[in-house]
C-alpha cells in the first residue's frame, strides 16, 4: 500500500499527532476553515450532518482557538429594591487593580523585634523575663526556661489556668500613637500574623477595611476564570436563560437569603465571550426565540421562572451573553429551525455541510492513521495499534463507505469507528498483549456490527427480518387449542 506512513511506523507510538483541536478534525476541511474563521472573525455556525461525523469537536475546537474572557459579572443587592439586583461588569484590568488594592490595605508586616515591647509581650512573642523573642505558641521561654508570660503569681493560676482565656497573650493590640508629619494622634493596630510575625494597620488602612466592607454586597454568576464551550443538552428554559431560585422564607431581611444571592445565570450568559453549543437546535423549539432575542441583544434579562416561586418577582436587566452560536442539526430536521434565526446566524457566520466520506487516496490514509492514533491516546487505557492493525481498520472505514455511502472512499462516519478501535484496544488488554494486533480490530470488527447488520446477516436482508418478524408475532395462525 502506498501511504505516506507506510515505512514511517511500525506501531502508532510513532506517530506524532497535531496539538491544535482543529487539526485534529479529519477529512471535514471545509468545515476546519471555516471554524477557524469563525474564531477568528467571532461568527456564528451551523453545522449540519449525520452522527459522529465530528460536530461536537468541531464547537470545542473553535472555544479552543478564543481568547481567554476578560469580563466578570457579578449582580449586586439594590437597597431601593431588592427584587432589581443591578448588574455589574468588571474586566480583569479592574479586578487585578482591587486585588493590588486589597493587598495594600491588608498592611505592612513586621517581625516582633521591631514593634514596641509591650505589644510584643502582648501578642505572645516577647518573654516578660529575659525580653528575648520566640514563637508566640511556646508557653515557656527556650531561652530562659521560664513561663513566658509570667507576671505575678496567683496561687490558684494553674487550677483556673485551663478554664481561663489566657489574659496575657492577645490577637490583637489597640493603642494610639502620634503621626509623625501632622502631629495628630492616630489609632494603630497590631495583630498577630501567623508565628513570626506581625501585622500593623494604621488609621489609613482601617479606613479602607471599612470602606471595603460597606460596599455593596454582590453575588459572582459568571466569573472571570471559565470555560469558553458551554454545550447546552436538552431544552430546559432555565438551563439556558437562568433563574431566580425560591426562597421558602420570600427573602425576608433576617431569615431569608436576599433576592440577589439567588440569582441563577443561564447557559448563554455563561457563554458571554465564548462559544455556546446547541446540539438538535431544533428540539429546543419555542427557545429558539428567546436564542434569536439573546443574539441580537447580546443582553438578556434573569428572571425567577416558576411563577409559584418566590423567585418569580425577581428579574435582573441587561445581563450580558455575547456568545458565538455554533449549532448542530441533522439534515431531516433543518426545516425545524425557526426562519429567522436560521437567517440570523447565515446572515452573521456560515453553514456547513459535513463530509461523510473521504476519497481513498495516499494523504487520507494517513489522516485515519493520526485518528486511530488520537483516539488511542484520548482513550488512554488500552495499548498502541501495530501498522498491520491500522491497516485493517482503513479496510473497514472502506467497507463502510461502500455500504453507507454506496461509492468508493474511506468513512468518515467515525464515531463508530472510534467504537472498533476501543473494543479492539479492551482484547488486547484482555490478552495482555502489548499492542493491539490486527486479529483484535477483525474481532472487534465482527462484534461491533450494527443491528441492522446482523439481522441482514441472519435473514438477508433487514427488510425479511421485519417481515418474518412480523410473520412470527401476528399472522401466526390460532393452534387448535386456542380456538376452543
Ligand atoms: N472528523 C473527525 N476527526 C476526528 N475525530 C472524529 C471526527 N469525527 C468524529 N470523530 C470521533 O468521533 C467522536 C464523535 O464525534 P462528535 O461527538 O464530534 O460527533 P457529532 O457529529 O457531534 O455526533 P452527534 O451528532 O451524535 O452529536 C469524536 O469524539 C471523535 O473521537
Ligand atoms: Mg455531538
Amino acid at each position: 500500500m502506498d501511504y505516506a506512513y507506510v515505512n514511517v511506523f511500525e506501531n502508532t507510538s510513532q506517530v506524532k499527532i497535531p496539538k491544535d483541536p482543529l487539526q485534529q478534525i479529519i477529512g471535514q476541511q471545509n468545515a476546519v476553515n471555516l471554524a477557524s474563521i469563525v474564531a477568528k472573525q467571532r461568527r456564528n455556525l451551523l453545522l449540519v450532518g449525520p452522527p459522529g461525523t465530528g460536530k461536537s469537536l468541531l464547537a470545542q475546537a473553535i472555544a479552543c482557538h478564543l481568547a481567554k474572557p476578560t469580563q466578570e459579572i457579578s449582580v449586586l443587592h439594590n437597597p431601593e429594591n431588592p427584587e432589581r439586583p443591578a448588574i455589574e461588569i468588571r474586566t480583569t484590568q479592574q479586578i487585578t487593580n482591587e486585588q493590588k488594592k486589597a493587598q495594600q490595605v491588608q498592611g505592612k508586616n513586621v517581625k516582633p523585634e521591631n514593634v514596641p515591647f509591650f505589644v510584643s509581650e502582648r501578642l505572645g512573642f516577647r518573654c516578660r523575663k529575659c525580653g528575648s523573642n520566640s514563637k508566640p505558641n511556646v508557653n515557656a521561654c527556650p531561652k530562659c526556661g521560664s513561663d513566658k508570660f509570667a507576671t505575678s503569681k496567683s496561687p490558684f493560676g494553674d487550677l483556673l489556668a485551663p478554664y481561663l482565656e489566657d489574659p496575657r497573650r492577645s490577637d490583637r493590640v489597640h493603642t494610639t500613637r502620634q503621626n509623625e508629619t501632622t502631629g495628630v494622634e492616630e489609632v494603630i493596630v497590631y495583630e498577630r500574623d501567623g508565628v513570626d510575625s506581625i501585622r500593623i494597620l494604621d488609621q489609613k488602612s482601617l479606613e479602607q477595611i471599612d470602606a471595603i466592607k460597606k460596599k455593596r454586597p454582590r453575588k459572582v454568576i459568571v466569573p472571570l476564570k471559565r470555560k469558553t464551550f458551554v454545550a447546552i443538552t436538552g431544552s430546559s428554559e432555565t438551563e439556558l436563560l437562568g433563574d431566580v431560585r425560591h426562597d421558602p422564607y420570600g427573602g425576608h431581611s433576617q431569615i431569608g437569603t436576599p433576592p440577589y444571592m439567588r440569582v441563577v445565570a443561564g447557559a448563554i450568559h455563561e457563554a458571554h465571550e465564548g462559544v455556546l453549543f446547541v446540539d438538535e437546535i431544533s428540539s429546543l423549539q419555542h427557545l429558539q426565540r428567546y436564542l434569536l432575542t439573546a443574539m441580537q441583544e447580546r443582553k438578556f434579562a434573569i428572571a425567577g421562572k416558576n411563577p409559584q416561586s418566590s423567585g418569580a418577582i425577581v428579574r435582573v436587566d441587561d445581563v450580558p451573553c455575547d456568545f458565538i452560536l455554533v449549532a448542530a442539526s441533522n439534515i431531516n430536521d433543518l426545516n425545524h429551525i425557526l426562519p429567522p434565526l436560521h437567517s440570523r446566524i447565515i446572515g452573521n457566520g456560515y453553514e456547513v455541510l459535513l463530509d461523510t466520506w473521504m476519497p481513498d487516496n495516499a494523504e487520507n490514509r494517513d489522516k485515519l492513521v493520526q485518528f486511530t492514533t488520537q483516539e488511542i491516546i484520548r482513550d488512554g487505557k488500552i495499548p498502541h495499534a501495530t501498522y498491520k492493525a491500522v491497516e485493517a481498520l482503513i479496510e473497514e472505514a472502506k467497507r463502510r463507505c461502500q455500504l453507507t455511502e454506496d461509492v468508493q472512499g474511506l468513512t468518515l462516519r467515525l464515531r463508530e469507528l472510534s467504537g472498533i478501535i476501543r473494543m479492539a484496544g479492551d482484547i488486547a488488554v484482555g490478552k495482555s498483549a502489548e499492542f493491539i494486533e490486527e486479529e483484535f480490530v477483525k474481532q472487534a470488527i465482527q462484534r461491533g456490527r450494527t443491528i441492522e447488520e446482523q439481522l441482514s446477516d441472519k435473514y438477508g436482508s433487514v427488510w425479511k427480518a421485519g417481515l418474518s418478524e412480523a410473520t412470527l408475532g401476528h399472522d401466526k395462525k390460532p393452534s387448535q387449542k386456542e380456538v376452543s
